[in-house]
C-alpha cells in the first residue's frame, strides 16, 4: 500500500484528503497540534480499514517533523507528502501597516520552513518510492495581491518557489503545488470572520488532488478549477 503523511489533518481539507486516500487503500501518517480532533478523525479515517498514525506536534518542530517520517517508514514508506498544514499570520488578516511581525515570522515558519523541513527529512523515503510526489497547498493569495492577505500570501508565494525549484532538483519526484480555491474551513472563518457568504466544501475540492496522483503531470502549479475540470 502506498503511504502519505499528510499535515493539518485532523480537519478542513487535510482531513477531507486523508478520508479520500485511505478509501483509495493507502496507509496515512496524520499531523495536528490539537491532539483529540485528531484523534477522533484519524479513528474515522481508519473505518477505511487501512493503517492511520495520528501523532499530535508542531510541523515547527524539528523532532516532531522526524517522527512523522519515521511513522511513514514503519508503515513501509513514504510515497507522498502533503504540506496542507498553514499559518494565517494574524487572525483576523489585517493590512501590512498592522501586521505584527511575529505573524509573518510564524507563517513563514509554519508555511515555508516546516514544510522543506518535512521534506529534507522525507526525501530518502520519496527518492526509493515508485511514484514518489510532494503535494504543496498553496493559495492565490500567492499569485494575487489581496488587500490584507499579504504576510501570509508572501508565505505561499515563497511556498509555491521552493516547490518549482525541488520540482527542477528532483525530475523523478512530482512536486505539485495546488491552490485549492476558497473553501469554508475554520481557517477561512478565522482570516475574515465577517464574512459569511457560502464557500464550497473541502471535500469538493478532492478529487482535483486525487486527478494528480492518478494522472500524474509534470510538476508545477496547479488551481482547482482546473483540476476538477481536467484541464491539466
Ligand atoms: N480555506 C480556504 O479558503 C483556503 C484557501 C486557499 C488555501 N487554503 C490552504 O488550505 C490548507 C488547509 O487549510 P484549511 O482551510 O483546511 O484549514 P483548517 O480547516 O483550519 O485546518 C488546518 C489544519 O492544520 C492544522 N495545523 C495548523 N497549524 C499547524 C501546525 N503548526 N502544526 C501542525 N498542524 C497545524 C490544524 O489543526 P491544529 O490547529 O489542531 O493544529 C488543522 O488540522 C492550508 O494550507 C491553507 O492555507 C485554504
Amino acid at each position: 500500500m502506498p503511504v502519505a503523511i499528510i499535515t493539518g489533518a485532523s480537519k478542513g481539507l487535510g482531513r477531507a484528503l486523508a478520508e479520500a486516500l485511505s478509501a483509495r487503500g493507502w496507509d496515512l501518517v496524520l499531523d495536528a497540534r490539537t491532539e483529540g480532533v485528531l484523534k477522533e478523525t484519524a479513528a474515522v479515517v481508519a473505518g477505511h480499514g487501512h493503517d492511520v498514525e495520528a501523532l499530535a506536534g508542531d510541523v515547527t518542530d524539528p523532532a516532531h517533523r522526524a517522527a512523522l517520517v519515521a511513522a511513514a517508514w514503519r508503515l513501509g514508506g513514504c510515497d507522498l507528502v502533503v504540506n496542507n498544514a498553514s499559518a494565517l499570520g494574524a487572525e483576523p488578516l489585517v493590512r501590512l501597516e498592522e501586521l505584527p511581525l511575529e505573524g509573518l515570522r510564524r507563517a513563514l515558519e509554519v508555511n515555508v520552513v516546516a514544510a522543506l523541513g518535512l521534506v529534507q527529512e522525507a526525501l530518502p523515503l520519496l527518492r526509493g518510492a515508485r511514484a514518489g510526489a510532494v503535494i504543496a497547498v498553496s493559495s492565490d493569495a500567492a499569485a494575487e495581491a489581496y488587500g490584507t492577505w499579504g504576510g501570509y500570501g508572501a508565505s505561499k508565494a515563497a511556498l509555491d518557489q521552493l516547490a518549482a525549484v525541488l520540482g527542477e532538483e528532483e525530475p523523478a519526484l512530482r512536486v505539485w503545488a495546488v491552490d485549492p480555491g476558497d473553501m469554508a474551513t475554520d481557517l477561512y472563518a478565522a482570516a475574515v470572520p465577517d464574512d459569511g457568504d457560502p464557500r464550497p466544501e473541502p471535500d469538493s475540492v478532492v478529487p482535483g488532488f486525487l486527478r494528480l496522483l492518478d494522472e500524474r503531470p509534470a510538476s508545477g502549479r496547479y488551481a482547482a478549477p482546473a483540476l476538477l475540470e481536467g484541464r491539466l
